[in-house]
């Protein structure tokens, strides 16, 4: 059974990827420093997969105490990495923070992966890479503008280390570009759980919905788009989950075309904001508390991908509708309200 480490193993694309990797037939271990993260969800994993899955709390940051997590699984034959700070806000107030950590803990993990010789690895990347693209949908091949944050830079610079280490390596990568992760397991055992008041877009509106946000802001309605309010594509976290395992097969079986191929993960479909908030109060029976706001810096105005070669080279088929995406996000803010005690102890704080 091949042996995967996963990387931010305990945040919320990890954590559903853990669960398609496990059911799929692999082994799995995890690594996470919780600063951003709870490992109480990786009991959630255990409860659907029945696998007692083991976290590593290690910062990657760390040369040496990453390097001793290879030292002691020497039967690691792939590597999905998503550990990285992700809040496009706070990137642009701490820029350092986001290169150091993004940059240093992913080019630590690289020289691990050549000192051991990993064979197969997987980044997460993320549609910001793209910046404000001249047409839509993008694809794999769209020329990428300027990050519009030091988020989104450090994804870019990310995509480019990886691609160079693959030249020269004998390791086989993916970079995966994310459009916009919605949703949770249909069994509302995992999930997303951010930190603070939500970022994004879809816990904004659930924790609106549950009342523990008073009211919620449409981040601008005059943008050029057919109802005011920006338009991404939200692709469910299962689907986004299964996309990283079928990567690990694609190159396992030796079908990549070169040491690092780029895929698009998303539907394919643009949504606006008010057609997403519209979606969630059809699908829940919940009026929203939301009003119109000025328009949020560093915002896109449209970005949705054309997903054909994830389609056509991996075999990934998207399930999951933007009803269930609103549905099973609000099953599980029921599920945090209802468990508050399981969830609301400090990242790191269970063990
Ligand atoms: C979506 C739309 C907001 C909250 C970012 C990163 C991307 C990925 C996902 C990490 C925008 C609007 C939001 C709110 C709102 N991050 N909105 N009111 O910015 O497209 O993508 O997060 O992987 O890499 O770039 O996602 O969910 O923050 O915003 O109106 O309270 O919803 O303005 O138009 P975004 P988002």
């Amino acid at each position: 059974m091949a042996k995967i480490l996963v990387t931010g193993g305990c945040g919320y694309i990890g954590s559903h990827t853990i669960v398609d990797l496990v059911q799929n037939g692999y082994d799995v271990i995890s690594v996470d420093n919780n600063s951003r993260s709870n490992p109480v969800i990786l009991k959630g994993v255990e409860q659907i997969t029945g696998k007692k899955i083991k976290n590593y709390k290690v910062d990657l940051c760390n040369f040496d105490d990453t390097f001793a997590i290879f030292q002691e699984n020497n039967d690691i034959s792939g590597i999905i990495h998503f550990a990285a700070y992700k809040a496009v806000g706070e990137s642009v107030e701490n820029p350092l923070l986001y290169y150091e950590n993004n940059l240093v803990s992913l080019i630590n993990l690289l020289k691990c992966v050549q000192e051991f010789r990993i064979p197969h690895f997987v980044f997460s990347s993320s549609c910001t890479v793209y910046g404000n693209p001249d047409e839509v949908p993008v694809t794999e091949s769209t020329p990428l503008k300027p990050a519009e944050s030091p988020y989104g830079a450090t994804k870019q610079m990310g995509e480019q280390i990886v691609q160079d280490f693959a030249k020269n390596g004998t390791t086989s990568c993916v970079l995966l570009r994310y459009f916009n992760p919605a949703g949770a397991h249909p069994t509302a055992a995992i999930g997303e759980m951010p930190l603070g008041k939500p970022q994004n877009l879809v816990p904004a509106i659930t924790q609106t919905a549950i009342g523990r946000i008073g009211k919620m802001y449409v981040h601008g309605n005059d943008y050029p788009t057919r109802d005011g309010s920006c338009i991404r594509d939200y692709i469910h976290i299962c689907d986004l989950a299964n996309a990283h395992t079928l990567s690990l097969k694609h190159i396992e079986e030796g079908k990549n075309k070169s040491s690092c191929e780029v895929f698009n993960l998303g539907t394919g479909n643009g949504i606006s904001v008010m057609e997403a908030i519209h979606a969630f109060e059809k699908v829940s029976g919940v009026k929203l508390n939301y009003e119109t706001g000025p328009r949020r810096p560093g915002d896109v105005v449209a970005v949705y991908a054309n997903n054909d070669l994830a389609k056509n080279v991996l075999g990934w088929n998207p399930v999951f509708s933007l009803d269930d995406m609103m549905s099973t996000a609000w099953k599980w803010e029921l599920r945090l309200k209802a468990d508050e005690t399981v969830f609301t102890s400090q990242p790191g704080e269970l063990n």
